[in-house]
């Protein structure tokens, strides 16, 4: 049994990530990190979380209490100052260290990357694309996610000036904390787009692809899930798709002319892609959905996790739905 500590485990990603560990074959939870319920007992947080979990620990202690792995689900800007501990593997679900370019953190994120000199030491890993190349991992972006799945694979295919990317993603995608623009009146039965433009998730697609994409966000009135659309000019994306994906065990390439949808990715740690043609202009469109706290986070984290610390690659991880 290897060890694992979460850090922030009060927040949606870092409940999720609980979830993982708690189910997981090989990780057992030696540290409960949260700074707002230090000193409480598990079930604080979840009243199905019974007495044999350790008790919340400020942040600052789980991340020292000597685990094999940490997962640290906090907030960018408190991510971004962490020194993690010698030895250990450590997941970054944040944005703290995608970007190997220190000054896009004050541009794209609103703040001063405090350990810019540190930022090479972690390895951005989508595992089906690049798996970690350290023990230092930055976990993806949930939108950049989905976004690379379905465009990495075919960026030499493709016409790199015209790409459009057409984002939707739940509400438990902006966080736990209370907010106006995540209040339920203002997303009960609408959609709108937001960050247009200025989206975070921007510069990291264009980081790993290369080259930038038009990138819109909209958010939707539903829970968990997110899907992006692609527009793309090229020849090939199926194909290519298709044979990237034939042996991976949680991105299907869905069959000709089925569409990806959020109900058979949600709460799952997998990701669907479909390719389809657009008869009028020629262009083709790929669409990936996943669930932004599974494959777009929690499920990620502990992917990657499991591929540094040499676990099975799926272990611990919600492979398939009901029908599965
Ligand atoms: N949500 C997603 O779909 C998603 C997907 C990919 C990546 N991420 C990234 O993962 C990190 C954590 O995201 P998240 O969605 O879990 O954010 P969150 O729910 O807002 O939690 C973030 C932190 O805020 C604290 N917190 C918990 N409940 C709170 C409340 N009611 N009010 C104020 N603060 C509260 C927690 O720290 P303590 O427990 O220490 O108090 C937690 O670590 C972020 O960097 C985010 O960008 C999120």
């Amino acid at each position: 049994m290897q060890t694992a500590a979460i850090l922030g485990a009060s927040g949606y990603a870092g409940q999720e990530t609980l979830d993982r560990v708690l189910g997981h074959p090989e990780l057992e939870l030696v540290a409960l990190g949260s700074d707002s319920l230090a000193g409480r007992g598990a079930s604080a947080l979840d009243v199905r979380l019974n007495g044999h979990l350790p008790a919340f620990l400020p942040n600052e202690e789980a991340l020292a209490a000597g685990a094999d792995v940490v997962f640290a689900c906090l907030g960018n800007e408190e991510a971004a100052a962490l020194a993690p501990p010698e030895g250990a593997v450590v997941v970054d679900l944040s944005g703290a260290h995608r970007l190997k370019d220190a000054a896009l953190y004050d541009e794209w994120y609103g703040f001063e990357h405090p350990l810019p000199g540190a930022l090479s030491d972690w390895s951005y890993a989508v595992p089906e694309l690049a798996p970690p190349a350290s023990r230092l991992v930055a976990n993806p972006g949930c939108y950049a996610t989905a976004t690379l799945l379905a465009l990495a694979p075919v960026a030499d295919l493709i016409d790199r000036t015209s790409v459009v990317v057409d984002a939707k993603s739940g509400v438990s995608g902006a966080g736990r904390a209370l907010k106006e623009s995540s209040h339920a009146g203002a997303v009960l039965e609408n959609v709108a787009p937001y960050r247009v433009g200025t989206h975070q998730h921007s510069p990291e697609i264009e980081q790993a692809l290369g080259f930038a994409v038009c990138f819109v966000p909209h958010l939707l009135p539903v829970r968990r899930g997110l899907l992006v659309t692609c527009y793309v000019n090229g020849d090939g994306v199926s194909e290519r798709l298709e044979e990237t994906y034939a042996d991976a065990p949680l991105v299907r390439v869905l069959p000709q002319g089925v569409a990806p949808e959020l109900a058979r990715v949600q709460g799952t740690d997998t990701a669907e892609l479909g390719v389809f043609e657009d008869r009028s202009t020629g262009k083709t469109i790929v669409v990936c959905a996943l669930d932004n706290l599974g494959k777009g986070a929690a499920g990620q984290a502990v992917q990657n996790a499991n591929l540094a610390l040499g676990l099975p690659e799926t272990a611990g991880l919600r492979v398939g739905g009901v029908l599965v």
